[in-house]
């Protein structure tokens, strides 16, 4: 019996100091110290023995029961911290391994036409400003010369809020002529770019949202003069030096006298025509139109309590949309709001 439980010992021990995974080693468990197990069999054998042999017997089994029992613990840790080690292994983080790109975006194409311009017209001394696209009909129009009944304040032209036609989208950024000298007193010189609205169909060149950027100037001796050197400085530099102007006469009800600015086509210089062909750029015009100008009229300054005997001014508009398009040769005004990826990237 003494051999038998030696036997036991050793071949337990080897066994679980080799088992590979947990599970084996339950097995080996079960086989040894179990019910049924190899050591209960033989102590089970005990009621065989003399009085004199048992209690020595008995000493042995319950060593080699405790040496198992310290072997299968050992075993357990010694298994767990494999696994944690090969699991730490796997899940390791490689910090060296280059981190994933972040692409930046930039500036949508009119905006950084925006930026420029406004960078230009700051350079000239201007406060840039802000002001409502919900807009008084009073600002957007009667103040500004433009009388009730007049074919600009048409339903089918403007979109209106209210019935009596009092409140609307602004149809232009002139309103804030308005607003500007009911809180400024000459000499002012103010830019104001903003969103304006109006019932067109959306094609290659019209939308029913677009942008405006209106200026405004007002002193004493402010002539037609400073308004030619504003806008010249300002085409020049956007367009380049060698850029050709002209100034025509046109009406505003809100400038006298008023004027168109339009530049001569890049495409065609003026002819009109490309190889024998209407010009596409020009649709055979040999001119592009800018924007709108003029002498503000007497009664707007009086409209905002500035003294028309004592103050002149100037103020433009230009639709910044066709200024982007001019500048980074855009051909549909749609793309501009379309917002494809595959058209902004190339700005
Ligand atoms: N508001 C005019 C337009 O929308 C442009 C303009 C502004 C003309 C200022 C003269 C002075 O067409």
């Amino acid at each position: 019996m003494k051999q038998q439980l030696e036997k036991i010992r050793q071949e337990a021990l080897a066994a679980m100091e080799a088992a590979a995974d947990p599970q084996e080693l339950e097995a080996l468990r079960v086989r040894y110290l179990g019910k049924k197990g190899e050591l209960t069999a033989v102590l089970k054998q005990m009621g065989k023995l003399s009085a004199e042999e048992r209690p020595v017997m008995g000493q042995i089994a319950n060593n080699v029961r405790a040496a198992i029992e310290q072997t299968l613990e050992q075993a357990k840790t010694h298994l767990a911290a494999k696994a944690m080690e090969a699991k730490l292994r796997a899940e390791a983080v490689d910090v060296t391994i280059p981190g994933k790109e972040v692409s930046l975006g930039h500036q949508h194409p009119m905006n950084m036409v925006l930026q420029e311009i406004k960078g230009i017209f700051v350079g000239m001394g201007y406060q840039v400003v802000d002001g409502p696209e919900v807009e008084l009909a009073s600002y957007n129009f009667t103040r500004l010369n433009i009388e009730e009944g007049h074919p600009s304040r048409d339903r089918s032209d403007t979109f209106y809020f209210n019935d009596d036609d009092s409140v609307l989208l602004r149809t232009q950024t002139s309103p804030m002529q308005i607003r500007f000298m009911e809180n400024h007193k000459p000499p002012l010189c103010m830019l104001a770019p903003g969103r304006v609205f109006r019932k067109d169909e959306a094609d290659a060149t019209h939308s029913p949202m677009f942008h405006q950027i209106e200026g405004l100037v007002v002193d004493e001796h402010i002539t037609m003069g400073d308004l030619k050197g504003a806008l010249t400085t300002l085409m020049k530099r956007i367009y380049g030096e060698d850029s050709v102007m002209r100034f025509r006469p046109h009406h505003f009800p809100f400038t006298e006298p008023s004027c168109e600015m339009d530049m001569q086509c890049h495409k065609c210089h003026g002819t009109g025509e490309v190889d024998g062909q209407v010009c596409s750029t020009c649709h055979g015009e040999g001119w592009i139109e800018l924007l709108g100008a003029g002498m503000v009229h007497p009664y707007v300054l009086e409209n905002c309590g500035i003294d028309p005997e004592k103050y002149s001014g100037f103020a433009f508009g230009m639709g910044l949309e066709r200024m982007a398009m001019g500048r980074l040769r855009i051909n549909d005004l749609r793309l501009i709001f379309d917002n494809d990826v595959r058209f902004l990237n190339q700005f």
